[in-house]
């Protein structure tokens, strides 16, 4: 393996639509292609399946998106390995049920956590081994929509283009403030009780603001980074009355990983066409 092998990096990858962009990606992707996961054993097991089947471009590593110390040992190995990153798609993700007896405040630590703050320190330690042409993919949903919000001043903040980074990382933060105060819904938060909205509507807004940072780059060209509505998938997380396969839900995000030159950046795409954030 020479340093200047591709590599595409996948979150979330053990299963569901994870599992299937790394398979489609293993056709659509000239290089080799890492299905991470937080659990080596259901990681191992679904490489394993994928390598059985003929695609062996397909390696296994461990990767707990919330662990610093795990995307420290990630961007160690690729950047030996490989020499940079191509591809990385952040698709893991986390969803308390409606009927979830968790303390609304843990599950919304624990969403911010995973669909949000992971996202942020995964990219952001990968964003300077970014190679020019490379592409970032956010798995993000249709109710991370602004409209999900009641109060017209926090809408203005996500829309905001002059939005920065640690303005939005103090929203999420307020986010969890109230509801860990039970104020949520009186703050024109998402008044679903699930933090999955908000965590969703604050990864669309850090995509837009990581597309900057990444035209930023200086000695590099042409690096994409966009956000996307996989669609209403079958998976453990929606369950079997959804519309998509999960092959179906990878198609938009395998799509942005592949996008070819001069395409958007820091757009929101479902169907493979952008839509409003
Ligand atoms: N399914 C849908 O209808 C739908 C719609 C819109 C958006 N999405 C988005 O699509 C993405 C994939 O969802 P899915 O439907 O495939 O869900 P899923 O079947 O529940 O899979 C979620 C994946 O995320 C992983 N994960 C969770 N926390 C992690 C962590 N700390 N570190 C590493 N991996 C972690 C899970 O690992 P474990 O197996 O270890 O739990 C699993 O592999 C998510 O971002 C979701 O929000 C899904």
């Amino acid at each position: 393996m020479s340093s200047q092998s591709r590599v595409a990096i996948i979150t979330g990858a053990n299963r569901g639509i994870g599992y299937a962009i790394v398979k489609a990606l293993a056709s659509a992707f000239d290089g080799d292609v890492l299905l991470t996961a937080r659990n080596s054993k259901l990681g191992e097991k679904a490489a394993g399946e994928l390598n059985a089947s003929g695609l062996k471009q397909i390696k296994f590593y461990q990767l707990d998106v919330t662990d610093e110390s795990s995307i420290e040992l990630l961007r160690k190995h690729v950047v030996s390995y490989y020499g940079g990153v191509d591809v990385l798609v952040n698709n893991a993700g986390v969803l308390y049920k409606t009927a979830s007896t968790v303390p609304l405040p843990e599950q919304a630590r624990e969403t911010v956590k995973v669909n949000f703050t992971a996202v942020l320190n995964l990219t952001k330690a990968l964003m300077p081994f970014l190679r020019s042409h490379s592409r970032v993919v956010n798995v993000s949903s249709q109710l991370g929509k602004l409209g999900k919000l009641k109060s017209t001043v926090l809408k203005a903040k996500f829309a905001s283009d002059s939005l920065q980074e640690s303005e939005l990382v103090d929203l999420m933060n307020q986010f969890v403030k109230d509801v860990e105060a039970g104020v949520h819904i009186e703050r024109g938060w998402p008044p679903e009780s699930s933090a999955y909205y908000t965590t969703k509507i604050g990864l669309n807004a850090l995509t837009k603001i990581l597309a900057k940072d990444a035209a930023a780059l200086s000695g590099k060209e042409d690096i994409l980074i966009n956000t996307c509505c996989p669609g209403w998938v079958k998976t453990e997380m929606s369950g079997p009355g959804a519309t998509k396969s999960p092959d179906e839900g990878a198609e938009t995000p395998v799509y942005l990983a592949t996008l070819p030159q001069g395409s958007p950046a820091g757009k929101f795409f479902y169907n493979k066409s952008i839509i409003d954030f």
